[in-house]
């Protein structure tokens, strides 16, 4: 695709957005992972591209006694390894953002820890006039109801015309489809579903949120969206990575439960989505949660067809030896988990009736890459006859989400010369080499957005619950576990799942 901008085509320029409201961001597990790896650094990302406003303040909770200082020293040491991309830590930004670093010690479960910060919150609004409070739960999901019920004990959820209250919750939320309408029951008896902000970092992504603008800002793509001319979809999630120091984790939650209601099922549910009436947040969940209660609950027979659960036995990736997954550290020998499932999954509607969704998600694969592949319907062969031309290959157009950012399409082409014969091209437009775009954690749209109140990206209670109710089939009765090689494309049954309807997945190395 030439993406030239000078065509004499006006794109209006978007103004730039104003910083979010101040506000204090209140991170709860403020020694943890996810604050050191993302949070900074995004928070950092966005003090340099002037998003955060003055008056914006973080403060940590976490049970290791700290002082203000400490956490200070200890947050710069881990962002000189973690403010990643070209630019690097940026001494002057990181100053503004450090000044305003501070640190409460307190266990998630003493009431005395959120009357702590109620005290906190209210000498900032003393001194600041600024009482909005956005809670981060950068903690393990036990803590999340604990959490959320210190808070409202302590008053601190109740807003006002001044202030708003919002808390940002992590993945995982729930573990099958009864603890996420539980959990979500439990919340919504304490707070109000507009101040929830439930994350998937997925939709952090510049290339999933680029997915509603290609369909719905191009009249080119919207009239071939649907079953007349599409094939299937191919949803692909495939990692080179394994399960890492991860296993205590992973070991009870698997390949499905991990990565498929949510991640895979937002990816599903942003191209199959009807248009919303408009982009406000709750226009889209809608869709999205209508979209993917439409999916065809996947039962008995059908079930065992539809499904294929993997796990990787020891291969070699790049040149390296790599172990099984039953030899990682705190893996069972004999571990049932699956690293690898692939799904084929029917939506119920009136758009995609007949489409096969093909989902599939592993670690220990062939290559790094996140992509949905759109496989157009074949055109008539019957111009082409008699000539040297076989097979016609269809038409795929692939949404390309990492590594690889932007758009390609597959189409057939004449070869130079005097005799008809056809070759496959590619037209590909690429996000990073046209926007020039900077290195960022994924994590700063989503931060921005809950700072700012704007819910689009997050996850409703539906949403949640769409997801999981769509695989609790395959969790109440999981097919066997095939092995697949490490390093390698997957299961033979996962081919097996495509060649029974005549197709093939798109080659991972
Ligand atoms: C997480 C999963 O939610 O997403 C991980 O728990 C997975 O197992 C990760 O590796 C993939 O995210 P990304 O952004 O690295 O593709």
């Amino acid at each position: 695709m030439d993406t030239t901008p000078d065509r004499g085509i006006h794109v209006p320029s978007a103004s730039s957005p104003a910083p979010a409201p101040p506000c204090t961001l209140v991170i709860f597990g403020a020694n943890g992972d996810l604050t050191r790896r993302l949070l900074m650094p995004s928070l950092h990302n966005l003090a340099m591209a002037g998003l955060l406003a003055d008056g914006f303040a973080v403060l940590g909770v976490d049970r290791n006694a700290r002082t203000d200082e400490a956490w200070q020293e200890q947050q710069t040491d881990s962002m000189r390894d973690y403010a990643g991309g070209k630019g690097g830590l940026d001494e002057e930004g990181w100053a503004w953002l450090r000044s305003r670093l501070a640190y409460l010690t307190g266990s998630f479960e003493d009431p005395e820890t959120y009357r702590q910060l109620a005290a906190w919150a209210a000498r900032r609004r003393e001194t600041e006039g600024n009482a909005n409070l956005v809670f981060y739960l950068a903690t393990p999901p036990r803590f999340f109801e604990v959490i959320i019920g210190g808070l409202a004990e302590a008053g601190l959820m109740g807003e006002g015309p001044d202030a708003f209250r919002r808390i940002v919750v992590e993945k995982p939320f729930g573990t099958d489809l009864a603890s996420a309408k539980a959990l979500n029951a439990r919340i919504l008896g304490l707070v109000e579903e507009r101040q929830v902000f439930r994350i998937d970092h997925f939709l952090g992504k510049e290339t999933v949120q680029n997915i509603l603008a290609l369909r719905f800002a191009n009249g080119l793509f919207e009239p071939l969206w649907r079953r007349d001319h599409i094939d299937h979809v191919q949803i692909t999630v495939a990692e080179t990575v394994g399960v890492g120091t991860r296993g205590r984790f992973y070991e009870p939650t698997g390949a499905l439960r991990d990565m498929v209601p949510n991640h895979l099922m937002q990816l599903l549910a942003m191209v199959a989505m009807e248009p919303p009436n408009t982009l406000g947040a709750d226009a889209i969940r809608a869709e999205k949660a209508k979209v993917v209660q439409a999916i065809r609950p996947l039962r008995g027979d059908d079930l065992a067809r539809a499904v294929v659960r993997g796990q990787y036995r020891a291969g070699a990736l790049r040149g390296e030896a790599v172990p099984a997954y039953r030899e990682e550290a705190n893996v069972a020998p004999d571990s049932a988990t699956e690293t690898y499932v692939a799904l084929r999954l029917e939506i119920d509607n009136w758009r995609w009736a007949g489409v096969p969704f093909y989902l599939r998600t592993g670690k220990r694969l062939a290559a790094r890459r996140t992509e949905i592949a759109i496989h157009l319907k074949q055109a008539p062969h019957a111009l082409f006859r008699g000539t040297a031309v076989g097979a016609l290959p269809p038409n795929v157009l692939v949404l390309h989400i990492q590594p690889e950012e932007g758009v390609s399409l597959g189409l057939s082409a004449k070869v130079p010369g005097p005799r008809m014969r056809l070759s496959g091209v590619r037209m590909a437009f690429d996000y990073a080499g046209h926007f020039g775009v900077r290195p960022s954690t994924g994590y700063e749209t989503l931060l921005y957005d809950a700072l700012s109140g704007d819910a689009s990206l997050f996850q409703r209670a539906d949403n949640v619950e769409a997801g999981w109710a769509a695989i609790q089939p395959v969790l109440d009765a999981p097919p066997p576990v095939q092995d697949y090689a490490a390093g390698g494309e997957g299961p033979e049954a996962a081919e097996q799942l495509l060649a029974c309807d005549g197709r093939h997945w798109l080659p991972l190395g």
